[in-house]
């Protein structure tokens, strides 16, 4: 009898562990790919021990400075924020500093323009939402500061990588209307945003060949940071929860075992 108890104990030990363990571990889910179309690609955000990949983030500022802030906002962030991609203060003030603001009124009651510092919101392409609808043919391009939040529904960071090498060729007998380009991944399949990427668009300050994939995948991975910045201390804390419990459910059996083996003797 009691062998037949330690049996039973031991295997609830073996299965906390396993069930612990499972919960550690990255999980693929089948459920949700089977809700998105889009094909799922390997973030390295995901996941319980997920992380951002720090040089692939400063690839997608660079996409997003040099392409996207052509058209598109990103109102919530501060260039000082750029220091948690691994930038110095220094390469965050000289950063900031490529970009004008203006700023005002001062002691002669004049409004001016200055370098944009680090403690600056980053700077918008266009003064207000009218100039930026009347520049890209009446619609307004949205501010991508939660973007990959806002689609989180469709895919999220997927969702944006899939948007930018969606630019096909519309199929035969359907016409586009004047202004809209034909993409996959948009609702609709009709978009008003010109094909932001081509080949060798920009220079990547690391030497990484600038193919519409890696341009596609470095900036949807920033915009994932951007929509999440708080996302690897969350999973950190996670993680230590976790642990905490795993070893507080040891003691408690290796307790209550003490306990019962007094109570029979
Ligand atoms: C020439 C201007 C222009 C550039 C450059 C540009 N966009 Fe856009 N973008 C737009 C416009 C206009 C829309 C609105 C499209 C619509 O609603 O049909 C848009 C919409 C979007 C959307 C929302 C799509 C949706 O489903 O609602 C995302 C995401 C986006 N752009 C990302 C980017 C990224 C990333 C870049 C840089 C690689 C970029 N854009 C470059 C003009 C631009």
């Amino acid at each position: 009898m009691k062998k037949n108890t330690r049996v039973i104990k031991n295997a609830l030990i073996i299965a906390s562990c396993i069930v612990l363990l499972l919960t550690i571990l990255p999980i693929k889910s089948n459920a949700a790919s089977e809700t998105s179309p889009l094909e799922k690609q390997s973030w390295p955000f995901k996941g319980i021990l997920g992380h951002f990949d720090k040089t692939s983030l400063r690839r997608g500022y660079e996409v997003y400075t040099q392409v996207c802030a052509a058209c598109h906002g990103m109102r919530f962030l501060h260039y000082r924020d750029l220091r948690e991609l691994g930038y110095s203060k220094a390469q965050v003030v000289a950063l900031a500093a490529l970009n004008e603001v203006e700023d005002g009124p001062n002691d002669e009651g004049e409004y001016y323009s200055r370098l944009a510092l680090p403690s600056d919101i980053f700077i918008s392409p266009f003064p207000n939402d009218a100039a930026a609808r009347v520049a890209n043919n009446n619609v307004l391009p949205p501010d991508l500061s939660l973007m990959v939040a806002e689609k989180a529904a469709q895919g999220g960071a997927d969702f944006i990588y899939a948007l930018m090498i969606g630019y096909k060729e519309a199929p035969e007998g359907s016409e586009l209307k004047e202004g809209l380009y034909y993409n996959t991944a948009f609702k609709g399949q009709e978009i008003a945003m010109p094909p932001p990427l081509f080949e060798d668009i920009i220079d990547f300050s690391d030497g990484t060949e600038a193919s519409i994939q890696q341009m596609g995948f470095d900036v949807a991975q920033f915009l994932a940071w951007a929509a999440d910045p708080s996302l690897e201390q969350r999973k950190r804390i996670g993680l230590r929860v976790i642990i905490f419990l795993g070893i507080f459910l040891i003691i408690a059996i290796m307790y209550k075992r003490r306990v019962w083996t007094r109570a029979h003797s």
